[in-house]
Order: structure tokens, then sequence, then C-alpha cells
């Protein structure tokens, strides 16, 4: 008999949260961001349950764009980091595939490569981690039409979007527009998670929704509930076993948490090693048969401790949540130092995922 420890993916709310993508991008569309094993929601599933309403998926990678083919799927594939070597845009272009170059070490594999993928072009306009200068985009494209190379658009990334009281994004908004006024023809994608939920942000014609398809908040000051948006993976296990800690005593390593009184204390079975995240202190939440409780003391590579007292009838066997419906992903997070993008994609392969809707 296996563990009950799993993470059960509602890939209902999957679809409620793109469509919160869909209604807030207004004329333009959105690329589903499927990267890092769609979140770590398993990324055949996420692009599956997607299939019928986003017309494209975002990935980082080729090994990513290709497990959407392996999942049957033939929408086109956007790789946001473009390709890391020059036979890969054979592929691309076989695969229908959609590279963002953003160094011009890919525009020479490209214009010496007899393949000729449809690309996208990365803008640098503030985040300072990928993109061309906005300034060297004339050339480029006259570089790039001279080789016949068909360039859809022109992305660039937001670095503060989940602030609203950053300036920043507007910066960074009207650089890639100037830049793209040259060049009407050519598609413009900046908007993030973060930046659908922007008042008076332009999303243009494509906008890349990652976090919130998953639930979690792209927001510094609301959680994803408060944008409306539905968790979509409760991480669940189970007590293995309960116990009355007396005054005095301590559980777990380091002996960090010591009863004040007599406490009863239960084990779940989960830990670091599931991807609980181990900086997740006394007092995160934890729900036990539904009701919050709190966590104690050090976080183990297979188990944690959690406080009873609200739920002194719990046995071993009674269902546990983590995170999902009744502990948000952003309370844990936050409780962690972490975001929500992290405890994600840090859930481990010992981890089924099991999915319903
Ligand atoms: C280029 C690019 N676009 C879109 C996204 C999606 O971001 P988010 O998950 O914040 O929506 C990412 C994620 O890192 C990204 O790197």
């Amino acid at each position: 008999m296996p563990r009950h420890t799993r993470a059960r993916v509602d890939l209902s709310a999957l679809r409620h949260n793109y469509r919160i993508a869909r209604q807030l991008v207004g004329k333009g569309e959105a690329m589903a961001v499927v990267k890092a094993d769609g979140y770590g929601h398993g990324i055949a599933a996420v692009a599956r349950a997607l299939a019928d309403e986003a017309p494209c998926y975002a990935v980082a990678c080729l090994e990513e764009a290709l497990s959407i083919r392996q999942a049957g799927l033939r929408h086109p594939v956007i790789m946001l980091e473009g390709v890391h070597a020059g036979e890969d845009l054979a592929v691309c272009q076989a695969q229908g595939f959609e590279p963002v170059l953003h160094d011009q070490v890919q525009i020479d594999w490209l214009t010496k490569d007899g393949s000729r993928p449809v690309i996208w072009l990365k803008l640098n306009t503030g985040m300072n981690r990928l993109g061309f200068p906005p300034a060297r985009l004339p050339a480029l494209m006259a570089e790039l039409k001279k080789a016949g190379v068909i360039v859809r658009g022109l992305m660039t990334h937001f670095a503060c979007a989940d602030d609203r009281e950053d300036g920043f994004t507007e910066v960074q908004t009207r650089a890639i527009q100037a830049a793209g006024a040259e060049f009407p023809h050519l598609l413009l994608s900046v908007g993030n998670s973060a930046a659908h939920f922007r008042s008076g942000q332009p999303l243009f014609d494509w906008s890349r929704p990652g976090i919130m398809l998953y639930g979690g908040t792209p927001m510094l000051h609301a959680t994803g509930p408060e944008l409306g948006l539905k968790p979509v993976m409760s991480l669940e296990s189970e007590l293995i076993t309960v116990r009355v800690l007396e005054a005095g005593m301590t559980v777990g390593y380091g002996a960090t948490w010591v009863a004040d009184k007599a406490t009863p204390m239960g084990i779940v079975a989960v830990g670091y090693g599931d991807g609980y995240p181990r900086h997740a202190g006394t007092g995160t939440p934890v729900a036990v048969n539904g009701r919050r409780v709190r966590l104690l003391g050090r976080v183990s590579m297979d188990m944690l401790a959690v406080d009873l007292s609200a739920v002194p009838h719990a046995r071993p066997g009674d269902p546990v949540e983590l995170w999902g419906q009744t502990v948000g992903i952003d309370e844990v997070a936050g409780a962690a130092g972490s975001i929500a993008y992290e405890l994600l994609t840090g859930v481990t392969a010992r981890v089924p995922r099991v999915y319903t809707g």
C-alpha cells in the first residue's frame, strides 16, 4: 500500500484560471505557460486540459516543447529561451516550435543554418537578463529579412509587475511599444501573470500567463483567491501517529519547539523530500480534518509535526492538507520566505499527481 501523500490537481480549476487570463487580455490571446513540468503539475496533463482553450503554449526549452508533442498535441509552442544549439533550429521548424531568440549567437546559428523556423525576438527593456537592446532592432530585422527568416513578434519580460506601486513596468511597456512602432506587422507580447492584474496595463497581442493558471498569486499584496483564482494543486497527506507532549518536551531535529503545556501532537507523512519547504517554521498553517492547525518545529525529510490542540480527537489516518483549499499556497510560501512558484515546481517526483476535473 503506497503512502497517502499526493498532489491532487484540479484541472477544472486550471481551466477556470485560464479563462480569467483570457478575459483580462481583452482583444489579444493568452499563451499558456507550461514550463517546469507545468509548474510542477505535470506538463502533459496540464497541456491536454487546456488544449481546447489555449491556442498555443509557452515553455522554456526544447525538451519541454517535445514533451507537448509526446502528449499528442499539435499546437504551436513558443520556446521562451530560444535554442541552446544550432541544430535545434531544424527540430523547431519540423515541429512548429517558435523559439524566442535573444542573443546574436542564436541569430548567427539561424542565418548560417538552412532551417527557417518562425521566430520571435526578445528585447531587453530593463530586466537585463535576456534580449537585444531595442535600438538594435532595425539592423536585426534587416539581417533576418535578408536571410529569409519570418519574425512573428517581439517579446519583453517585466521585472517589477508584481508591485502595483512600481512605475518601471510602464517604462518597459513604452520601450517595446516604441521599438515595435517601426514594425507594425510584428505581434507584441509583454504580459506575465502580474501584468494581467495591473489596471491600465496594455497586454497587446499575446499575454503569457504562468503562475495565475495554477492559482498562485503573481502579486505582492494579494493572494491567488483574492484575485479570483482557484487553487489547482492540493498537497495532501495523512497523520501517521499522534501523541501528547508534556510541558517541557520538544519535537524534531534541533529540539527547536518546546511545549509550554501538555499538547496533543501529530506526525504527518510529508517533508522536504516531497518538496514541502524546510524553512516553513512553527506556526505555518496546515489543515487536519479540514481544520487549520499549526506546524511545530523543524520540517524533516519525510515528516513534519503539527499541533492537534484544535482537533484533539484526530487519529492516525486522518487527512492532512499542506496547501490547497483550506490553506492557501501563498500563505505557506510566505511563511517559508518563498513564493508559490518555488513550492509548486519543487514538489518532488516521489509525490504522485492525481488528476480530477
Ligand atoms: C519570458 C516569460 N514569460 C512569462 C512567464 C510567466 O510568468 P508568470 O508565471 O509570472 O506568469 C515567464 C516565467 O518565468 C517567463 O520567463
